[in-house]
């Protein structure tokens, strides 16, 4: 008893419709719509085998059992370790290092879990290459190089793994629909029945997608409420620093970092984040501040260029930080400083190019710009805290005692921050804490006239 059904699926954005449009609803791309044909099971029998509701008071509660990546920086991300018949989606630009993070996470987890590698990329013998650069150990780890999905399938079911890594969802090709390995409709039916095995057998599922950071390859984006954590790998081809980010975690929290360094051997972790990303130096137009993103403070320098403009509009950029923000900062200066920014040319950049999400970073933003502009270095050895309200206020920053803790702990001397609302009277010993209201309090402190 099993009827077809068709459902139409833009190739770009992933919306369904079920009819046939030569330009999508959604995202207003022309020819961009395929067919699925989607087989419908017998309701009846699902309905007969379905379960009752319970009430709520008798569900127990169990602690979430989980299994390490091999890395604490990975753990960390994940909330721990991987939680088994889990499913994360890892995406990332292709040629970032994903590849590279999970056959040395599989490696690692392989010396007490059985894990199984599916890569649809490469050939046995290139993950072989791959593997002795990487100096790794192994005791139940199997390769399996496959594209096709229903082969993929069997092998994961048989196999029965703790943990089944699938390198990449857009190389695996599901014959028996008719659009090509990659488009979306393959991406997610692959994903669902990849998904409904890892749930029935309590397999960890590792998903791979390559996602670019103007989304040309949507298909990954499509899947993420799909899945339980979506990571997302992070970097640029000039430095060697990665980031893995949690963007989704339903086991954990989110916006939680992890750092690595790409080597000639494969990821190291940076368990002391604060020392790539600052220099130390007292120069102007450098400041430090200190930043949290996810659970743990780091420092990273903010670096200002402030130039008398050529054009007749002038010109700012940024890296790292978002460009409102910095509008938002320079409009503070003018209005609260009363100095005229919009004659100057203003680039930013922190160290590393560094993404800082965190608003208490404003302050050492503004304080950059105020050194650049006067030529003139901060106050030796400090660092800057706290958010820059409309009205020129220095507002409170949240984790300020970690904050202080980790500038105090890397050696610097001074710290600015907003007005304490806590005792922090212990910290004063190792650093000297320096309270401001506003900007005008903070600039005349740590800018010497
Ligand atoms: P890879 O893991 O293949 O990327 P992805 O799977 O995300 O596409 O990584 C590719 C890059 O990493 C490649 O440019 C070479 C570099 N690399 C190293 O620098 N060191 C290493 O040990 C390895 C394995 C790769
Ligand atoms: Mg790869």
């Amino acid at each position: 008893m099993s009827s077809k059904l068709s459902t139409f699926i833009c190739q770009n954005c992933g919306s369904e419709t079920s009819q046939y449009f030569g330009r999508c609803l959604n995202c207003n791309s022309w020819n961009t719509i395929v067919e699925e044909i989607k087989s419908k099971r017998d309701k009846y029998q699902e309905i007969k085998n379905s379960k009752k509701s319970i009430p709520f008071n008798e569900i127990s509660s169990k602690e979430i059992s989980r299994f390490t990546s091999g890395f604490k920086e990975f753990n960390r991300v994940l909330g721990g370790g991987i939680v088994p018949g889990s499913v994360i989606l890892l995406g990332g630009e292709p040629g970032i290092g994903k590849s590279t993070i999970v056959l040395q996470s599989a490696g690692k987890i392989s010396l007490n879990e059985k894990v199984l590698y599916v890569t649809a990329e490469e050939s046995l013998e290139q993950v072989k290459i791959r593997w002795e650069r990487l100096n790794q150990n192994s005791i139940d780890l199997k390769i399996f190089a496959e594209t096709n999905f229903a082969l993929i399938i069997e092998e994961i079911k048989r196999e029965n793994p703790s943990l089944a890594i699938i390198d990449s969802i857009q190389a695996i090709h599901n014959h028996e629909m008719e659009s090509s390995p990659g488009s979306v409709s393959q991406v997610r039916a692959c994903s669902s029945e990849l998904q409904n095995v890892a749930k029935d057998k309590n397999i960890a599922l590792l998903i791979i997608g390559h996602v670019t950071k103007d989304g040309a390859l949507a298909g990954p984006k499509t899947l993420e409420h799909l899945v339980d954590v979506v990571l997302n790998f992070e970097g640029d081809n000039i430095s060697s620093h990665r980031l893995l980010r949690s963007i989704k975690n339903r086991f954990g929290s989110t916006f939680e970092i992890g750092i690595f360094e790409m080597l000639e051997e494969g990821l190291r972790e940076i368990k002391n984040p604060s020392s790539i990303f600052t220099s130390k130096e007292n120069i102007s137009g450098v400041t430090t501040t200190i930043t949290n993103e996810g659970s743990r403070p780091f420092a990273v320098d903010i670096q200002a260029l402030v130039n008398k403009t050529f054009y007749s509009n002038s010109r700012r950029t940024t890296t790292g930080i978002s460009i409102n923000r910095l509008h938002q900062i320079l409009a503070v200066i003018e209005k609260h400083l009363g100095i005229k920014l919009s004659e100057f040319d203003c680039y930013v950049a922190t160290g590393g190019g560094f993404e800082i999400n965190d608003p208490s970073s404003d302050l050492g933003v503004a304080i950059s710009i105020l050194s650049s502009l006067k030529n003139i270095p901060p106050l030796a050895s400090s660092s800057f805290i706290g958010e820059l309200g409309l009205s020129g206020q220095v507002r409170k920053s949240k984790n300020l005692r970690t904050k202080i803790e980790e500038a105090a702990r890397l050696g610097i001397k001074n710290i600015v921050v907003p007005k304490l609302e806590e005792d922090l009277n212990n910290l004063k010993n190792s650093i000297n804490i320096k309270e401001v209201a506003n900007i005008k309090e903070a600039f005349y402190f740590s800018i010497s006239q």
